[in-house]
């Protein structure tokens, strides 16, 4: 069988690449075929780094040349990522939806409980040490956790005037910027918030606070998949979601509801990968040895399962839990496997949001909701 170089490219123009609407080879991704007998040499540059991006369209080659080519053909396929994995630089991130604030990743779980916060505050502080300007809003209007997290639950934060406007001064605490609703709720108080009120006083948070330039505000969401999360998602141009996740059939189902609210029309936030935390557990005096308690790899065969690229693990350590308590995120303890597990999730988060702003435009705010005179309801 002679295979002729043309038909290969022709069966690669049936691989269409995410977001750019086009095939393959008219995006230019195919830099070379090479025939020796009936062996078919693929170059290939893409845009997403991560190792499932590859994979997928390794896949994709092999079964279209084998099936619209010939079966037998012997290929090999040389992927070159065209993005940058080894250490980010600030200027490489791109799209600007609100003035001054680069990117905005919203961190959603669908379960309560498995980790969401302490997944936030972490990245947040690695971004801050690879030298990013970084932003965290906590609008868990149900349980605010970042003043507790970040050691200033006592913390108010100021009046500043900007240019003849009073602004709120986030809160700063190991260099992360910091507005969370709990500054402005009293702790004991239970506080009824409906959807509009909720993205209100996030919007005003956004808005009528004084962040300066921030390449990046993380926004830790309440659990769930509620009216609340549509309209705040629909009240701010997010740039895309960080889905957190515990390996258990219960957190994986509500992880998925997470996925299809970030996908479904009325939203449409590109879902930039799924997290899984707590994936195994280890012992501080054996380090070497992993417990999988809450089963093994269901958040990263979930990701398969939805075609959304997976982050990464997060052992089950009690440090992270402590340092949570303590209000010093488990990353900033230098040269421990903690810190090193959270700098890969956080370069994942980095290369996916970088990927993302390569292929696709800004998210667009659908509105931004303005409702004069609504006051979040106390109850006592
Ligand atoms: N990888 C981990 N190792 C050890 N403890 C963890 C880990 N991740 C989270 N925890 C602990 O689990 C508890 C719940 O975590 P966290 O508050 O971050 O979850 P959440 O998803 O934000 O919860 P909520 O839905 O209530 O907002 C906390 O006590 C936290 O310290
Ligand atoms: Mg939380």
């Amino acid at each position: 069988m002679k295979i002729d170089k043309k038909d290969v490219l022709k069966a690669l123009e049936h691989i269409t690449v995410p977001g750019e609407g086009k095939n393959m080879v008219e995006s230019g991704a195919v830099t070379n075929i090479q025939i020796f007998g009936d062996e078919v040499e693929v170059d290939i540059t893409i845009a997403n780094p991560s190792l499932q991006a590859r994979k997928k369209t390794e896949v994709e080659i092999l079964k279209v040349i084998h099936r619209e080519v010939y079966e037998k053909a012997k290929i090999k396929i040389n992927i070159k990522v065209d993005a940058p994995t080894a250490k980010p630089k600030v200027n490489e991130i791109k799209g600007k939806p609100i003035p001054g604030i680069n990117n905005i990743i919203a961190v959603a779980s669908g379960k309560g409980g498995v980790g969401k916060s302490t997944v936030t505050a972490n990245l947040a502080v690695t971004m801050a040490k690879m030298g990013f300007k970084v932003g965290l809003l906590d609008a868990d209007i149900y349980g605010p956790s970042m003043p507790i997290m970040f050691d200033v639950a006592n913390e108010k934060p100021l009046a500043v005037n900007v240019e003849g406007k009073s602004k709120m001064k986030p809160v700063e605490s190991y260099g992360v910027k910091l507005l969370s609703i709990g500054f402005f709720t009293q702790r004991d108080q239970a506080v009824i918030w409906r959807g509009p009120m909720a993205s209100k006083a996030l919007n005003q948070m956004i808005f009528d606070a004084h962040w300066g330039e921030l390449d990046f505000m993380l926004i830790d969401l309440p659990p769930g998949t509620g009216d609340i999360h549509l309209s705040i998602m629909q009240s701010l141009p997010v740039t895309g979601a960080v889905v957190v996740s515990t390996p258990q059939e219960v957190a994986l189902a509500d992880a998925r509801k997470g996925v299809a609210m970030f996908q479904q029309d009325s939203i449409n936030v590109p879902v930039l990968g799924i997290v899984e935390n707590m994936a195994y557990f280890t012992p501080a005096e054996l380090p070497e040895n992993k417990y999988y308690i809450f089963g093994k790899e269901g958040a990263k065969n979930l990701s398969e399962d939805l075609n959304v690229p997976f982050l990464g693990e997060m052992p089950l350590v009690q440090s992270i839990r402590e340092a949570g308590d303590v209000g010093r995120p488990a990353a900033l303890q230098t040269a421990t496997p903690v810190e090193k597990a959270f700098e890969e999730l956080t370069k994942q988060v980095v290369s996916e949001v970088v990927a993302r702003n390569k292929t696709m435009p800004p998210t667009e705010a659908i509105k931004i909701t303005t409702m004069a005179g609504c006051s979040p309801v106390n109850k006592k």
